[in-house]
């Protein structure tokens, strides 16, 4: 069953609901690439920057809210760079429907990397994430709409164990309510690390992970592309909400392009010890 997730300020943004939750992630590669979709690739970047300053990786689990086909598991923990990915699923294009399966978790048995996190994956499109799960760049996953109903037994087990928590390409889908249930699960809180796009307004979250007893930390000069504008109804939508907002629109307009901020949630202790510009402040500089 297609999924339309579209909450009321996203009515001017394009519909991807058709290819969110396709049996298989060709259509999701396909039409994502064709508007230059890189905020995976920054995402990665952030939450294995993040993994290294809370310790290393060994041991740890990453929940992947929104995860869709798992890119983010994809760039994590496999030797595989986002180009490499959109160039995989369009040499499977031709591949019997049966087969893509089965051909794409060798490929990924043969770039897996051995310091491998555990992975997580929460999504409502039920075929993306068992998909990934059945490819292998998922240990467990979770489908639920968190902001539609509170999460059950089996979801808040494995939302337990998560050490840091991320988000490419989900804030605005999701929001208060899913990372409210996220947190109540947590057995220790977890970091929070999401990439909200500029014109969408992160302060009810911010305000909710504040309540739960994190420090959220937006990163000042952060700013990346998440992908071209579909249309020109979706450009003006997103300028009208960059101004509303007080944002200079200077980037989205240059690159033509959503662009994206940063903001990385910790407990006290760990916000205390280093602020989050010293951490990732090099990915701010250009
Ligand atoms: C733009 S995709 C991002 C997927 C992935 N994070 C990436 O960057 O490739 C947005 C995802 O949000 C999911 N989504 C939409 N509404 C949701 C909800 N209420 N709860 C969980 N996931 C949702 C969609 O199914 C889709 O997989």
């Amino acid at each position: 069953m297609p999924i339309d997730p579209k909450p009321d300020h996203y009515h001017a943004k394009a519909d991807f609901g058709s290819v969110y939750n396709q049996p298989d992630p060709r259509p999701y590669y396909r039409t994502l690439g064709m508007l230059g979709y890189e905020i995976p690739a920054h995402g990665a970047r952030v939450f294995d920057r993040l993994l290294d300053e809370m310790g290393g990786r060994e041991g740890k689990t990453v929940l992947d809210v929104c995860c869709g086909y798992s890119a983010n598991a994809a760039l994590l923990n496999y030797d595989v760079q986002l180009p490499e990915l959109y160039e995989h699923y369009a040499s499977l294009e031709d591949a019997a429907d049966d087969a893509v399966t089965e051909l794409d978790r060798r490929w990924f048995a043969a770039r897996r990397r051995r310091d491998a996190v555990t992975m997580v994956g929460l999504d409502v499109a039920d075929n993306a994430v068992r998909y990934a799960t059945s490819v292998g760049l998922l240990d467990a996953d979770v489908v639920a709409d968190l902001e539609a109903a509170p999460p059950d037994e089996e979801a808040k087990k494995a939302f337990a164990t998560a050490d840091l928590v991320g988000v490419t390409g989900g804030i605005g889908y999701i929001g208060q309510k899913t990372f409210q249930a996220i947190l109540a699960a947590a057995d220790e809180p977890p970091w929070v690390a999401a990439l909200s796009l500029r014109w969408v307004d992160f302060s009810p979250i911010l305000e909710t992970l504040d309540d739960l007893g994190l420090v959220t930390e937006h990163l000042e000069g952060y700013c990346v592309p998440q992908r071209r504008f579909a249309h020109e109804p979706e450009r003006e939508a997103a300028l009208a909400s960059l101004h509303e907002r007080g944002v200079d629109p200077a980037l989205e307009l240059q690159l033509g392009a959503h662009c994206a901020e940063l903001y990385v949630s910790r407990p006290p202790d760990a916000a205390r010890q280093r602020p989050i510009s010293e951490v990732l402040g090099y990915l701010a500089a250009g």
